[in-house]
């Protein structure tokens, strides 16, 4: 199926005319290759959590919620097996420490393919192999996997035609920090990608992907974006329910923009045009809303992450496409299955999940997109879609305090107290916070002053999942962190919460 664009009402840029006289002419082929199957978003299979259902059970969840294909992170046997017979369209990973091997030997590539695809192949319908994940935003493999990526896919590509397996693709997932200027580079038109992977990795990249007639996978995350610029993006541009006030009109390309994911995938497409390459066809690799997070983060709630997926699901089955590529087909996968807990970083990270690891469903989702909006039960209401502006600790979490293990809390409490300057001291015998010398009071100080101390380059409350942030006062002792002078500074240097208004 050919896919027509219609041309935006101001074409400025000549790449951009480029851009839309090569998709006419090379006929643009954008089916879905059965990626959504037309029966709902595909889902991310995330593993990384403690005491989550089995591959089994997690095919009944998967099914329950309506998904229409999975992605999982490896290549697990016995997720693969539960996923045979299942008829959803699979992708796999190649993770990213096997890169370099991959790409200096086609027998390595080869023999990945043999131990790892073909077992499972065609009962479980593998449809995306993807090398390596958001390998691109790694600087610490800079060297040693970034100009491995492409050959790594080309070895894999080989060994996959040789054994005659045709209807495997193959890609790579990368982030929105693919781009210059990450995720949000307003406007759209203006995007490009990053001067150090632009013509080593990513030229090469859409050329592989262009001849395999593939797709780029990217992670697409409104949530980031919206979090990190609240007071100037409107939260239901960034939920797909903005009205005629939240739009947004690229001034180069006159296009409009009626919410913030639309903006970002566009972003991407022009940046592939600029290196050439306007046609290649996009996946999500990963998109969704985090059902909870950290005081200090915003909006992470069951509200918002419901109403997310909830619009993405009844949007992307009427295949709308972009701006720039109206009606174009994109497998689309949501992030993720389940609640991980032993992501590290900040608490969003552990809340992405349409399900809670004991299989429990965060909120009732329907993602074929065919149950109306209007029928859902009622959600709770959000609570921290602004900042929180009270006092913050970080503390040993009641989970881990209740079951408390010694041995990890007290290599977690050691950990703590070997960062930063003099960040036990007060708990040392003699010294005030000594008392009560136990355990769980140490540990909560050594936590929390760790993360007062160090939280401005990054560190985050979670030591293992046994840290949690709080805002009831837990002790004298504690130092907090408050957000009440931060914000107030941020207002009184007169930021204007300013939206545009489209004529209509
Ligand atoms: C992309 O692939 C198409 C179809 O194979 C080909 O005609 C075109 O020249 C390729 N584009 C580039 C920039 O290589
Ligand atoms: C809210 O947005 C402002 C700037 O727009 C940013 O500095 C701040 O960190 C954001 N708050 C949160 C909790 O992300
Ligand atoms: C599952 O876990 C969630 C979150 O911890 C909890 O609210 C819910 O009650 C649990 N459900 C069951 C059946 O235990
Ligand atoms: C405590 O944690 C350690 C390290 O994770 C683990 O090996 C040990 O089995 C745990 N002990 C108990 C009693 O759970
Ligand atoms: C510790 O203090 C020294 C001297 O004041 C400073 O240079 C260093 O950056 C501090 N280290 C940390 C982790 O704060
Ligand atoms: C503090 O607790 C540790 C571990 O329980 C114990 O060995 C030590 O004697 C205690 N110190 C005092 C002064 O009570």
């Amino acid at each position: 199926m050919a896919v027509s664009m219609a041309a935006p009402p101001l074409l400025t840029l000549p790449f951009l005319l480029l851009l839309l006289l090569s998709a006419t002419f090379s006929c643009h082929v954008a089916l879905a290759h059965g990626a959504s199957g037309g029966h709902g978003l595909g889902v991310n299979y995330g593993r990384v959590a403690d005491d989550i259902p089995s591959p089994r059970r997690s095919v009944e969840l998967l099914r329950a919620a309506g998904a229409g294909s999975v992605k999982i992170y490896d290549a697990n046997p016995a997720v693969l097996r539960a996923l045979a017979g299942t008829r959803w369209p699979v992708s796999i990973m190649v993770p990213n420490e096997v890169i370099p091997d991959l790409a200096a030997s086609a027998a390595a590539a080869d023999r990945w393919v043999a131990d790892n695809l073909v077992p499972y192949y065609p009962a479980t319908r593998v449809k995306f192999l993807l090398v390596g994940n958001e390998v691109l935003s790694d600087q610490s493999i800079a060297t040693s996997v970034w100009p491995r990526l492409v050959p790594a896919m080309d070895n894999i590509h080989r060994s996959l035609r040789r054994r005659g397996i045709s209807s495997v693709k193959i890609g790579t997932t990368l982030a929105m920090d693919a781009l210059a200027d990450g995720a949000f580079p307003r406007p759209p038109s203006a995007a490009a990608f990053r001067a150090d992977i632009a013509g080593s990795v990513v030229r090469p990249l859409l050329h592989f992907l262009n001849g395999t007639n593939s797709y780029y996978f990217v992670d697409a995350y409104p949530y980031f974006v919206w979090a990190g610029n609240n007071l100037t993006v409107p939260l239901d541009y960034a939920l797909f329910q903005g009205g005629s006030c939240t739009r947004y009109v690229d001034p180069a390309t006159g296009l409009t923009y009626t919410n913030l994911l639309d903006e970002m995938l566009d972003a991407v497409v022009i940046a592939m045009a600029k290196l050439g390459y306007g046609n290649v066809k996009l996946a999500i690799a990963e998109t969704g809303w985090p059902n909870g997070c950290d005081y200090d983060q915003i909006g992470g709630n069951v509200h918002n992450a419901a109403i997310y997926n909830r619009n993405l699901a009844a949007r992307m089955r009427k295949n709308p496409g972009t701006p720039l590529r109206p009606g174009a087909k994109m497998p689309v996968f949501v992030f993720s299955l389940y609640n991980e807990d032993l992501k590290p970083g900040p608490g969003t990270e552990r809340h992405w999940g349409l399900y809670y690891a004991n299989g429990t469903a965060v909120y009732d989702i329907d993602l074929t997109g065919r149950r109306p909006l209007s029928s859902y039960p009622p959600l709770p209401a959000p609570e921290n879609n602004t900042p929180y502006k009270g006092p913050i600790w970080c503390v040993l979490s009641a989970d881990a305090s209740k079951m408390l293990n010694e041995t990890e809390v007290g290599n977690a409490l050691s950990y703590a107290c070997g960062q930063g300057n003099g960040t036990c001291d007060a708990i040392q015998p003699g010294r005030k916070c000594y008392l009560p010398n136990t355990t769980v009071a140490h540990a909560s100080y050594a936590f929390n002053s760790y993360w007062q101390q160090l939280r401005k380059t990054g560190a985050t409350c979670y030591f293992n999942n046994l840290a949690e942030q709080t805002i009831k006062d837990p002790s004298k002792c504690l130092q907090s962190i408050s957000h009440f002078f931060s914000s107030m500074t941020e207002f009184s240097i007169g930021t204007v919460v300013s939206v545009r208004c489209s004529t209509d």
